[in-house]
């Protein structure tokens, strides 16, 4: 690494938002593993200092895979006649829903296709008022179900849900056009994102990476469209190619590209850490199909947080939305005391029964004393 990006790196660690688009570019094209292991270092030194080595789970239930979209990437698109579809009713989710409490998850994530209709929005609604009953409140919920409407927003809010994760998938417009059909529209998706913060969720998003035609200069752009819209959770992983869709049939996936993905994923959230420093960013599942401890070099590089699937084993094939998904034939249980051990290996800490709110949060509203740094205030004053 040289001088210029050395330097670099102790200053995005004293200050956040404190490297130039350049310098993230050139932070993300690092492939010496001394290089790695520098970067990884530093924004996990961020992460302790900002989260601790703590990290906090959410369960995941994929309630269906009806989707009415069409991304050129993702397996359970509309047009992709393979699948079979499912929706759980609303005593499977219930249950799902127990079952993350009692595992102490302390919060869950509600997914599905992305579904615009008064019938969805109202099973929706009941369902939040049943979850939050569950545990009078105390367990964190997560919506990410796509673009809707700010009334529907609004509704989801006052029914008990307080996080929403929608990924931009990439901040460029014209990146984003070719990859989705014509009616997919990337400013309804942006003012999507600030219906959110307005409604008073957590808002998170995130991107894919490593897509085809993404370069790092596009990621660089990416991790400023975090800053910009002053998100909460970041959640991002690398691109999979699903081999019934457009754009997994375009090129297959070598196992040269898996290593670069990998390398490329973890390097995103070590240079998001190092230029966001208080926000939730997640390891996701994506980079656990790419190496057996993806996440786990996930947690390294500045993740803080994991979703561990709580969906019956028996619905986990139908919701592929990229190819190779890990822990398809697990249980909630199995996959707990897998992640648990996993954790602990690591030298860190699982949040048992908390809800992990980001600390963004709570510094940009001022609601309770977020974690912050002295440095970080100067920033902010200034
Ligand atoms: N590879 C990786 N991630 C994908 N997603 C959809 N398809 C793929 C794929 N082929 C991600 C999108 C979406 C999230 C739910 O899953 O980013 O927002
Ligand atoms: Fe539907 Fe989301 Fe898949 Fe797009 S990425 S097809 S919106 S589930
Ligand atoms: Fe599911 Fe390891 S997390 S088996």
């Amino acid at each position: 690494m040289n001088r210029r990006l050395q330097n670099a790196l102790v200053r995005a660690q004293e200050r956040r938002h404190a490297l130039a688009a350049d310098e993230i570019a050139a932070l993300l094209a690092l492939t010496d593993p001394d290089d790695l292991a520098a970067l990884h270092r530093a924004a996990y030194a961020v992460k302790v200092r900002h989260i601790g080595k703590q990290v906090s789970l959410r369960g995941i239930i994929e309630m269906g895979n009806v989707c009415a979209k069409n991304c050129f990437y993702c397996g359970i698109r509309a047009g992709n006649g393979a699948v079979s579809r499912f929706q759980l009713d609303e005593q499977t989710v219930l249950r799902a829903a127990r079952r993350n409490l009692e595992l102490g998850y302390g919060s869950l994530v509600l997914q599905s296709g992305e579904i615009e209709s008064e019938a969805h929005t109202a099973f929706i609604e009941r369902l939040l008022h049943q979850i939050t009953a569950l545990s009078d409140g105390a367990q964190g919920i997560t919506l990410s179900l796509g673009e809707q409407s700010r009334e529907t927003y609004a509704r989801w809010r006052a029914a008990g849900a307080h996080r929403y994760l929608l990924r931009i998938e990439t901040s460029s417009h014209e990146l984003y056009t070719r990859l989705h059909p014509a009616d997919h529209r990337f400013d309804r998706r942006v003012d999507c994102l600030r219906s959110l913060r307005d409604c008073g969720y957590q808002v998170g998003s995130g991107v894919m990476i490593g897509l085809p035609g993404q370069t790092v200069d596009h990621l660089a752009a990416d991790v400023l469209f975090f800053r910009d819209h002053d998100l909460d959770m970041i959640g991002m992983g690398p691109y999979l190619p699903h081999p019934d869709t457009p754009l997994g049939r375009e090129r297959a996936f070598t196992p040269g590209d898996a290593a670069r993905q990998l390398r490329l994923g973890l390097n995103m959230i070590a240079v998001t850490r190092l230029f966001l420093h208080d926000t939730n960013i997640a390891a996701t599942t994506a980079l656990q199909a790419l190496a057996d401890d993806g996440r786990e070099q996930g947690l390294l590089a500045g993740a803080n947080v994991i979703m561990p699937n709580v969906t019956d084993t028996e619905y986990r094939s139908r919701y592929q939305l990229y190819a190779n998904k890990p822990c398809l034939d697990e249980n909630a249980a199995q996959c707990r005391t897998c992640l648990a051990g996993r954790i602990a290996v690591i030298g860190e800490t699982i949040l048992w029964n908390q809800r992990g709110d980001s600390p963004h949060f709570f510094a940009r509203t001022a609601g309770s004393p977020g974690k912050r740094d002295l440095t970080d205030t100067a920033v902010d004053n200034a």
